[in-house]
């Protein structure tokens, strides 16, 4: 990935435009051509994990042509140690998804555990099918590896910033996918 310089009135964190908004929306509109011509005739259920899905979620659904339903689903794990089995549903889904055609959206998978718990939580309840879309693969930590049937964008091991990513819950709302720059890393701690 080429690094471009961060827009104009960019939050003085941005040292670095990953991927630009029009490369970003241009590959979300391949995604939702793939997934309607796969889905053709049936209804798809996008699942999405609260909260940074819910950016790539808005977009993707809008590139898909044919009938789509939203759920969402939150969970909350203990730190790195208890991240594979001491996993919490906080907020579960309101549809009941047995026969149902489920394409769970996520906005990064890193080292795969979150996505390895969900997926077992949702096939539990046997929908149809069960698929996974994901904006940014960031596969160097992997731990967990799962199918991932429509992807975005393979991306470096780089702490990432806006289009859902966050810093403390800040710079969600970010329509470009930014790097942060080193003052900021060092202020966040993660230098
Ligand atoms: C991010 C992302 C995934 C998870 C991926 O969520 O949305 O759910 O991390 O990491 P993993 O592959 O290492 O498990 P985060 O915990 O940052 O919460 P958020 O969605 O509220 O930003």
């Amino acid at each position: 990935m080429r690094l471009e310089p961060p827009p104009r009135g960019a939050p003085p964190q941005v040292a670095a435009v990953l991927l630009e908004e029009a490369r970003i929306a241009a590959r979300v509109a391949e995604l939702g051509a793939a997934i309607t011509a796969d889905y053709a005739g049936r209804e798809v259920v996008l699942v999405t994990l609260l909260r940074g899905g819910l950016y790539f979620l808005a977009d993707l659904c809008r590139a898909i042509e044919g009938e789509t339903r939203l759920d969402f689903i939150a969970i909350t794990s203990y730190g790195a140690a208890s991240r594979q089995g001491g996993v919490r549903i906080t907020k579960d889904l309101d549809e009941n998804i047995e026969g149902a055609h489920v394409l769970v959206v996520e906005d990064i998978i890193d080292t795969g555990l979150t996505l390895n718990y969900l997926m077992g939580v949702l096939r539990s309840r046997k929908p149809a099918s069960l698929e996974v879309a994901v904006l940014l693969d960031r596969d160097q930590r992997r731990i967990a590896d799962l199918p991932i049937a429509y992807r975005g964008f393979h991306m470096p091991d780089t702490f990432a910033i806006g289009y859902g990513l966050d810093l403390g819950g800040r710079f969600r709302n970010l329509r470009y996918l930014g790097v942060l720059s080193d003052e900021a890393l060092a202020e966040a701690g993660l230098a």
